[in-house]
C-alpha cells in the first residue's frame, strides 16, 4: 500500500500524463501525496485525465495543463503556466518523448526526437 505522506508538499509535473506510462505515473504520486501537474495536447482531454485522477480515494489536487510539447512556443507557455501555478517544482517526469527512424522537423522546425522539448527553465 502507498504511503501518502511521502511525496506530501511535493509539486511534480509529468508529462504526457493523459495516459499510458505518464498517467500511471501521476496515480502513483498522487497516491503518494504529492500535487501533480498533467499534461496533454488538449486541454479537455487533459481535465478529463486529471478528474479521473482526482477521484480517486483521498482526493488528490491534480492539475491540467495542455500544450503540444512538439511546439517550442508551446513549451514556453507551459513552462510559464506551470511556474505560476507552483511557487516550486520539486519533480519532473519528462515523460514525453518519441524517436522516429526518419528525421523530420516540427512545424516550427525543431526536432520530435526523443525527449520532446522540456518545460524547464530558458
Ligand atoms: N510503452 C512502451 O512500451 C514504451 C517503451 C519505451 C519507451 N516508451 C516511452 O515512454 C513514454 C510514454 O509512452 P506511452 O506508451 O505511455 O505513450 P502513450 O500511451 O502513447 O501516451 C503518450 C502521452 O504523451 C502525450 N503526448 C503525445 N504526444 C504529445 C505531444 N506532441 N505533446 C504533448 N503531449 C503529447 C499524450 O497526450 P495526448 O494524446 O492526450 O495529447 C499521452 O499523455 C514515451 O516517451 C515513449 O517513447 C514507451
Amino acid at each position: 500500500m502507498a504511503d501518502a505522506a511521502l511525496m506530501a508538499g511535493k509539486s511534480v509535473l509529468v508529462t504526457g500524463g493523459t495516459g499510458g506510462i505518464g498517467k500511471a505515473t501521476a496515480i502513483g504520486l498522487a497516491a503518494l501525496g504529492a500535487r501533480v501537474g498533467i499534461t496533454g495536447r488538449d486541454q479537455a482531454r487533459t481535465e478529463a485525465a486529471a478528474a479521473g485522477i482526482r477521484a480517486a480515494p483521498g482526493r488528490p489536487a491534480v492539475d491540467a495543463f495542455a500544450a503540444d510539447m512538439s511546439v517550442l512556443a508551446e513549451v514556453r507557455r507551459l513552462a510559464a503556466q506551470v511556474a505560476d501555478t507552483y511557487p516550486r517544482l520539486d519533480v519532473l517526469v519528462n515523460n514525453v518523448g518519441g524517436f522516429w527512424a526518419h528525421r523530420h522537423l516540427t512545424a516550427d522546425g525543431s526536432s520530435p526526437s526523443l525527449p520532446a522539448p522540456t518545460p524547464g527553465p530558458d
